[in-house]
């Protein structure tokens, strides 16, 4: 594996490696990996392309200071994590490497609604941040496939604008969440968590698959689901759990995260959660 910590450098193997009629896919990261970013990293090994995963703890997405502090740094175990995946180049860049010029985002994208409600009205500029280095990583390596795992459900629909409205020459692939054997969705934050709150946290996955059993059984009905009896019968569920704090549970339209009073048997929709459980803040969702 190449590990090239400037521009120029990984510029300059990709434009090689193009000359030579190989495609590129990519997983940007931000380190902690886990099962999940190997699939990302995986995805189209088999088909020959030249696969590029980055890592890098992007400093404008995190509205949280103290979470920025204890965003977990395993950078040794991650290099022998995606040699032993097979991946040919890691991008690992400095934060001076990546804002020469400081943080500011001089043409921010709108994306409207998208970004302002859940995440965006809980972590107030993390969407700009995070869309900020995602154009720029996507400026840089220029893959062809873009992976994002589904777990960041809401981030994937960003990007997915972001790459519309920038008219970027990159295909997004959203990857499904992988879970522990348990259903705790894999999460880099996970290893953060006690022995007490790992245990509490498989309720959110236990409380979002009961939600979505609901509304398949309606849909298997061809019976309209009350999408607000449902989210109040979860919330009451990891209520009878004081360890969480949530921070919202929601029913909404999977394409636009518009919220639903009622599910028509034919709607697609995704319930999502946000929660913090002995100082970790996790978030999941599932697609029904
Ligand atoms: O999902 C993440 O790890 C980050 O938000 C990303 C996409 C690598 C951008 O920093």
């Amino acid at each position: 594996m190449i590990i090239c910590k400037r521009i120029k450098d990984i510029e300059k193997q990709l434009v090689a490696l193009r000359k030579e009629g190989k495609k590129v896919s990519f997983a940007p990261t931000m380190g902690a990996l886990h099962s999940g970013h190997i699939s990302l990293v995986k995805a189209r090994q088999k088909a020959g392309w030249v696969t590029v995963c980055s890592i890098f703890v992007n400093p404008t997405q995190f509205n949280d200071k103290a979470d920025f502090e204890k965003y977990p740094i395993t950078i040794e175990g991650d290099i022998m994590k995606l040699i032993e995946a097979g991946c040919d180049i890691l991008f690992l860049p400095t934060v001076a490497e990546m804002y020469p010029d400081g943080f500011e985002n001089k043409k921010p994208v709108d994306f409207g609604f998208l970004a302002q409600t859940l995440e965006g009205e809980h972590r107030p500029g993390h969407f700009d941040g995070m869309a900020q280095i995602v154009e720029k990583l996507l400026r840089i390596v220029k893959p062809d496939t873009l992976y994002m795992g589904q777990k960041d459900y809401q981030q994937q629909l960003i990007v997915s604008k972001l790459i519309e409205k920038r008219k970027l020459p990159t295909k997004l692939i959203a990857y499904p969440t992988l879970r522990e054997k348990d259903g705790l969705a894999m999460s880099s934050r996970n290893v953060r968590l006690d022995a007490h709150s790992r245990k509490v946290a498989v309720q959110l996955s236990k409380v979002l698959r009961s939600s979505i059993l609901k509304i398949e059984d309606s849909k298997l009905k061809r019976k309209a689901a009350d999408a607000t009896a449902i989210m109040n019968t979860a919330k009451a569920a990891l209520a009878k759990h004081p360890e969480f704090e949530v921070e919202y549970y929601e029913l909404r339209d999977a394409a636009n995260l518009q919220p639903l009073a009622t599910i028509a048997p034919k709607q697609k929709v995704v319930a999502l959660v946000a929660a913090k459980i002995g100082g970790v803040r996790l978030i999941d969702n599932m697609v029904g």
